[in-house]
C-alpha cells in the first residue's frame, strides 16, 4: 500500500481560516480574543514555538501579548505575573511556554493559573476532566493528533491504537482521548517488552517517544494510520520518530515531519483561545 499523506499544513490552514471568521464574530460582539504568552529564558526551540504561536494569532485576528522574562526570573515574579493575568479581564488565554529554567517549578505555575484560561490544558483540573471525559480544554498537540486521525474519515471506535511515549503533554492525554473515542488503547514506552510486536498489531500508531526514526516499516501493520509527533533535530534537519519513507509504503495514512502534527498544535491553541474568549465573553 502507498500511503496518503496527512497534510497538517493544509488542514491547519483550513481550521485557521474558520477561526478567523469566528474571531470576527466575537469582535462584533465587543470581545477581543487575547492570548498572553509567557516565555522565560533563552531556550532556542521555545523561542521558535512562541514565534509560531504569535504568528498564528496574527493570522487569525487573535491579539497576542508576549511577556519575555529573563532566565534569572524568580519563582515569585513568575507566579505574580500569572496571577496578574488571571485577574486581567482582557486576557482570555494564558500560555507559559515549557520547559522553564530548572529553578522554576512548572507544577506550581500551573497550579496558580486560572483553569478557565489554561488554553494548554495542562492544569490538573483540566487533566482530571480530560481523563473523566468531561468538557475541558484539551491539550493542543493531542487535540491536533485526534483531529488529524478524524480527518481521514476512518472511525476510531473499535480500533487498536498504540501510543509510544507516556509524557504528560502528549502520550497520556492522547491515550485518554483515543479511549474516549472507544479505541482499544495501549501505551508503550521505553520499558515495554517486545515494543516492536506491540506496535505491529496497531491499526493506529501515535509515535511520541522522542527518538529519531525509531518506528521502522517492519513495525507498521499494513493499512495502519501513523501519526508522528516526534521532532528530532539531526545534522541533516528535523526528522520524526517514524522512518517516514519506508513506513509510508505500508500505512494507509501517515503524517510527514515537518508539516504534520506541528502546524496542528498551533491551530488547536488558537481554537482553545477562541473557546476561552467565547466563554469568558458570556460572563
Ligand atoms: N512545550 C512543548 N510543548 C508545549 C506546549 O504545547 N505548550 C507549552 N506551554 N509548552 C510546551
Amino acid at each position: 500500500m502507498i500511503s496518503n499523506i496527512l497534510d497538517g499544513r493544509k488542514i491547519s490552514a483550513e481550521i485557521r481560516s474558520s477561526i478567523k471568521e469566528e474571531v470576527l464574530k466575537l469582535k462584533a460582539r465587543g470581545i477581543n480574543p487575547t492570548l498572553a504568552v509567557v516565555l522565560v529564558g533563552e531556550n532556542p526551540a521555545s523561542k521558535v514555538y512562541v514565534r509560531q504561536k504569535e504568528k498564528g494569532c496574527g493570522e487569525t485576528g487573535i491579539t497576542s501579548r508576549k511577556y519575555e522574562l529573563p532566565a534569572e526570573t524568580t519563582h515569585e515574579e513568575l507566579l505574580s505575573l500569572v496571577k496578574k493575568l488571571n485577574e486581567d479581564k482582557e486576557v482570555h488565554g494564558i500560555l507559559v511556554q515549557f520547559p522553564l529554567p530548572a529553578h522554576l517549578n512548572e507544577t506550581e505555575v500551573l497550579a496558580v493559573m486560572n483553569p478557565e484560561k489554561d488554553v494548554d490544558g495542562f492544569h490538573a483540573l483540566n487533566v482530571g476532566k480530560l481523563v473523566s471525559g468531561l468538557p475541558c480544554f484539551e491539550p493542543c498537540t493531542p487535540k491536533g493528533v485526534i483531529t488529524l486521525i478524524e480527518s481521514t474519515g476512518i472511525p476510531i471506535e473499535g480500533k487498536s491504537a498504540v501510543v509510544t511515549g507516556r509524557s504528560n503533554i502528549v502520550g497520556k492525554p492522547v491515550a485518554s482521548m483515543l479511549l474516549a473515542r472507544n479505541a482499544t488503547v495501549t501505551i508503550a514506552h521505553s520499558k515495554t517488552r517486545n515494543l516492536q510486536k506491540v506496535v505491529a498489531q496497531a491499526d493506529i500508531v501515535v509515535a511520541a517517544i522522542g527518538k529519531p526514526r525509531f518506528i521502522t516499516a517492519d513495525m507498521i501493520k499494513e493499512g495502519a494510520i501513523v501519526i508522528d509527533v516526534g521532532i528530532n533535530r539531526l545534522p541533516e534537519g528535523i526528522v520524526g520518530d517514524v522512518d517516514f519513507k519506508e513506513a509510508a509504503r505500508k500505512a494507509s495514512w501517515i503524517t510527514p515531519v515537518p508539516g504534520g502534527v506541528g502546524p496542528m498544535t498551533i491551530a488547536m491553541l488558537l481554537q482553545n483561545t477562541l473557546l476561552a474568549a467565547g466563554k469568558q465573553g458570556e460572563n
